[in-house]
């Protein structure tokens, strides 16, 4: 018998960041897998190692210098090994001059993911680390292969790029301008994604509510999911993310008449201070926030409302941080990712000159979790007694005798059950509220 198992090559990818990436990366795996590689879980073993980065924070650019070098440590035992760096960190010409004689053999832009099998081959002939990174987007790429993780929930991307320039923010300069996918391949994608057995899907754009401008047929964001909730399979429609200036009626009313859309609104508030809101070039108030969250709570029941915060914005004073405190309290949060502000090279509020100290940003980030924290344990306490619809997505990560699943809100929730529910819809009571998760028991 022929040994083939050295010849097979073997792949891992490092994902870092957002559900895009994480989207990204299931293509980068697909595209890669066509060239015959097979993936392995030890990057100790491949013979590709790909970086998908994200460049969103100062502490996200760090974990992946960290892990640069040590996979370059590998290069010592197998010559052949090749680094490809992509995502949003290749897009900067700031890490572009770092990464010169670090051993990264192809570095490949976010607008540049479908070249990757040629720019493999080439690099697996010539030594000298290849450079492929576009400043702008091209069009829309669609029909590459991808390799999705599992078979109950899929993310589907509805648009590319960012038109918002909010003034901390790196993702324009990443992601190239805005662009959509035409709905028909969107709706072609999820009938697929639906005959394979999937579930929910979750529709994916940095701002969505701005989907379809610039199609040939302008379509809007509320009408794709009047034409999503049509497709026989799905159970579940999830989206993110929306940006308060243009969370339209039109959308509030499509989130409330399509069964399948779930009632759970991402729509970050990033600050709580008009003055900072300007800053950040946000293009809203504090009073546009509570006067659109109050009506989406009015015209959809239940409707859970989360969002992201930044504190340590350039110029934010004590008065400014409590202006976001004052607008958790006000708003109620079912929960909220909370950042400190990272200096992001090339943006404008990199410019501005009142940075905030650390120690501050530190002391902020905490009074504003223990707030957030108390209102989210107190929104789920709640819910005690309450049986809700769930999606049971499989067994629980700290308990693999339980299973988890999540509420139409997004909330997740651990309980018992037999295995065979995973991937279906069950009612459980809630027995008792957390923080982060609510456990349950299963009402067949
Ligand atoms: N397009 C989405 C997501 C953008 S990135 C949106 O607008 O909501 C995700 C979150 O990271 C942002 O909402 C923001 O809260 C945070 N973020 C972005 N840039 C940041 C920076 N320079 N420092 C700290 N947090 C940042
Ligand atoms: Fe960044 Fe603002 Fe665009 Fe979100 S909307 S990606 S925060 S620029
Ligand atoms: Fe990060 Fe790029 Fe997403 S910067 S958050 S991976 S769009």
């Amino acid at each position: 018998m022929v040994d083939y198992s050295e010849e097979i090559k073997k792949y891992h990818i490092l994902t870092y960041g957002c559900q895009m990436n994480v989207r990204d990366s299931e293509i980068i795996a697909g595209l890669v897998e066509s060239m015959g590689y097979i993936e392995t879980n030890s990057p100790s073993d491949a013979d590709l190692v790909i970086f998908n980065t994200c460049s969103v924070r100062h502490s996200a650019e760090n974990k992946v210098y960290g892990k640069l070098g040590e996979i370059n440590k590998f290069k010592k035992n197998n010559k052949e090994l090749l680094i490809a760096f992509g995502g949003c960190m290749a897009q900067l010409n700031e890490v572009q001059q770092k990464l010169k004689n670090t051993g990264v053999d192809i570095l490949f832009g976010t607008h540049n993911v479908h070249e990757l099998p040629r720019l493999i081959e080439e690099a697996n002939q010539e030594k000298n680390p290849i450079l492929r990174v576009w400043d702008k987007e091209g069009t829309v790429v669609e029909s590459l292969p991808s390799k999705r993780k599992e078979g109950i929930s899929a993310f589907v991307n509805i648009m590319y790029g960012c038109n918002n320039f909010c003034s901390y923010c790196i993702v324009p300069y990443t992601r190239g301008r805005e662009r959509s996918r035409e709905p028909q391949d969107i709706v072609a994608e999820i009938k697929e994604l639906a005959e394979l057995g999937y579930k929910e899907v979750t529709l994916l754009g940095q701002n969505v509510n701005s989907y379809g401008k610039g199609l040939q047929n302008e379509t809007d964001f509320s009408r794709l999911l009047y034409k999503v909730n049509e497709i026989n399979g799905i159970e579940r429609i999830r989206f993110t993310t929306s940006h308060p200036k243009d969370m339209s009626d039109n959308l509030i009313d499509a989130i409330r008449n399509n069964n399948k859309v779930c009632e759970h609104i991402h729509v970050p508030l990033q600050a709580g201070s008009n003055k900072v809101l300007k800053l950040m070039n946000r293009n809203y108030t504090r009073d546009h926030y509570l006067e659109l969250t109050k009506r989406m709570r009015d015209r959809i029941p239940g409707v859970s409302i989360t969002s992201d915060l930044i504190v340590g914005f350039p110029g934010e004073t004590e008065q400014d941080f409590e202006d976001t405190l004052d607008m958790v309290d006000k708003v109620k949060f079912d929960a909220a990712f909370t950042f400190m502000y990272s200096v992001r090279t090339g943006t404008k509020a990199a410019s501005l000159e009142e940075q905030i100290e650390l120690e501050t940003k530190k002391e902020r980030l905490n009074r504003l979790n223990k707030l957030q924290y108390s209102i989210a344990t107190e929104i789920n306490k709640s819910l005690e007694g309450k049986t809700v619809e769930i999606l049971v997505e499989g067994t629980s990560k700290t308990n693999t005798e339980r299973l988890t699943g999540r509420t139409r809100c997004n909330r997740i929730i651990i309980f018992s059950g037999s295995k065979d529910l995973i991937g279906q819809l069950i009612n459980v009571r809630i027995e008792e509220g957390k923080t982060f998760s609510l456990f349950g028991d299963y009402v067949s």
